[in-house]
């Protein structure tokens, strides 16, 4: 099968586009309004794209809650998601009006972060704490404008959950990292394997 993306005529039920980048890890961003109230969305379209400096970014496929908090403050945090915690994952995606609080809604617990003014979720097994470096609203290739906004930031700071520390390097069988796959369908990522680089 091969089509274009002008037309987008794959013939199938669903458009296949996020079915194929996957599995994709997924950022549940955290942040403050400048009102004060907490906020807490995943999102997918996520990753960490450097590690000197350590940069992660989330786009917000249209002007969502968690970029117009991160844009406000300069600041959210990146929660990592568990399979026990998925499920309230799911619920704090509800396209609640702003000011709502995801924390209370999928009864999750928030927690203040050290070094900047965002909550996180406390029985994340690892958060980022991030200063927003830049946000980028990308355009088409004829230069059209879209309805996306970039967000990317610096992480300042880390929790883990010493619980998945197993001689000194982080558990993935003990974490049980989830990661969204196409459609509505999740993928459990401790099925873990190890290949060591080759060296030339
Ligand atoms: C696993 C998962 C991944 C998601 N990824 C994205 C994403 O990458 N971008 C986006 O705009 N919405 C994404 N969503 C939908 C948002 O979470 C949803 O629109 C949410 O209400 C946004 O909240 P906010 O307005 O508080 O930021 C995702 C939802 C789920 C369940």
């Amino acid at each position: 099968m091969f089509y274009t993306t002008d037309t987008n005529h794959h013939g199938l039920a669903h458009d296949p586009f996020k079915a194929i980048v996957a599995p994709r890890p997924i950022g549940w961003i955290g942040s403050k309004g400048r009102d004060g109230s907490l906020n807490l969305a995943p999102y997918s379209f996520f990753n960490a794209v450097s590690d000197k400096p350590k940069l992660v970014m989330f786009s917000s496929s249209g002007h969502k809650h968690s970029q117009k908090n991160a844009r406000e403050t300069g600041v959210f945090t990146c929660n990592f998601v568990s399979r026990n915690l998925a499920e309230k994952m799911n619920l704090s995606s509800a396209a609640l009006p702003y000011g709502t609080n995801e924390f209370d809604f999928a009864g999750l617990t928030a927690k203040q972060a050290e070094l900047i003014d965002a909550p996180y979720v406390a029985k994340a097994f690892a958060v980022l704490e991030c200063k927003v470096t830049e946000i980028i609203e990308p355009k088409t290739l004829s230069g059209e404008a879209t309805d996306n906004v970039f967000v990317f930031g610096q992480v300042v700071g880390i929790h883990i959950d010493e619980a998945i520390v197993t001689d000194g390097r982080l558990d993935m069988t003990l974490a049980r990292p989830i990661a969204r796959m196409g459609y509505m369908d999740y993928s459990e990522g401790s099925d873990v394997f190890e290949m060591i680089r080759p060296k030339v």
